[in-house]
């Protein structure tokens, strides 16, 4: 079984910024690197996303978007996360299940419970060796959102059009998740120059990789 990085966080925090160097970082050391997101990542997956961004629906509930993103997920799971697993290679996933635990449980008010019951259900059980939380203020994050849209970087999706209250308690619920389960979660302050953030994720990663080995001998 290879080894699976799930990253999260806000939007505007830097994910696929990080993301990237990370694939880079772990095929210079001879990783067979799968990189993917969500929600995406298949065929089927982008026909769900595009669902799912379309700013015209405007009347999705959050019960329907909670199982568009987990249809989603469902699919890359079995189709393309778990058989590279299988294949002894390494998966980087630009979100993955915490953030509908994030968003759809925290964000929307879903019963957590029962959004945490789904999710395990849609995923079977599969869980990232290790979630990188990229947290950053919310008025930090929609700033840098703003700009990029400024500089006509990005589209803007319906999940960028929520109140401030939303993204806060997103992000309280990533922190809480990250607190509850740290040997999962590496939080880093994403205020930080790329270079840091970068050497911070590399950091755990070997601790990781090291415990893998020693666990193998
Ligand atoms: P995306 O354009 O991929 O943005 P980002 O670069 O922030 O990942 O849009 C994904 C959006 O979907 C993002 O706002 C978070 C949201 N989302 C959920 O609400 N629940 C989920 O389960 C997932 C995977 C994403």
């Amino acid at each position: 079984m290879g080894l699976f990085i799930s990253f999260e966080g806000l939007d505007g925090s830097g994910k696929s910024t990080q993301i990237v160097k990370l694939a880079e970082q772990l095929r210079a050391v001879h990783h067979d690197v799968l990189l993917t997101r969500e929600p995406g990542g298949t065929a089927i997956g982008d026909q769900i996303r595009s669902i799912l961004h379309d700013v015209r629906n405007t009347e999705m509930t959050a019960l329907t978007e909670f199982l568009l993103y987990s249809a989603s997920r469902a699919q890359l799971v079995r189709q393309v996360i778990r058989p590279h697993l299988e294949r002894g290679g390494t998966v980087l996933c630009d979100r993955f299940a915490d953030s509908s635990i994030a968003y759809q449980g925290y964000g929307r008010q879903l019963d957590l419970g029962w959004v945490c019951q789904v999710t395990h259900f849609v995923t079977g059980g599969l869980m990232p060796h290790l979630t990188v939380y990229l947290d950053l203020p919310v008025e930090a994050g929609l700033a840098r959102k703003q700009a990029a849209f400024a500089a006509q970087q990005g589209e803007r999706n319906r999940l960028d059009l929520q109140p401030v209250e939303f993204y806060q308690r997103v992000r309280e619920g990533y922190l809480h998740m990250a607190q509850a389960e740290p040997q999962r979660w590496l939080v880093v302050d994403a205020t930080q120059p790329i270079y840091q953030v970068q050497q911070c994720i590399w950091e755990r990663l070997q601790r990781l990789l090291q415990i893998g080995e020693a666990a193998k001998k």
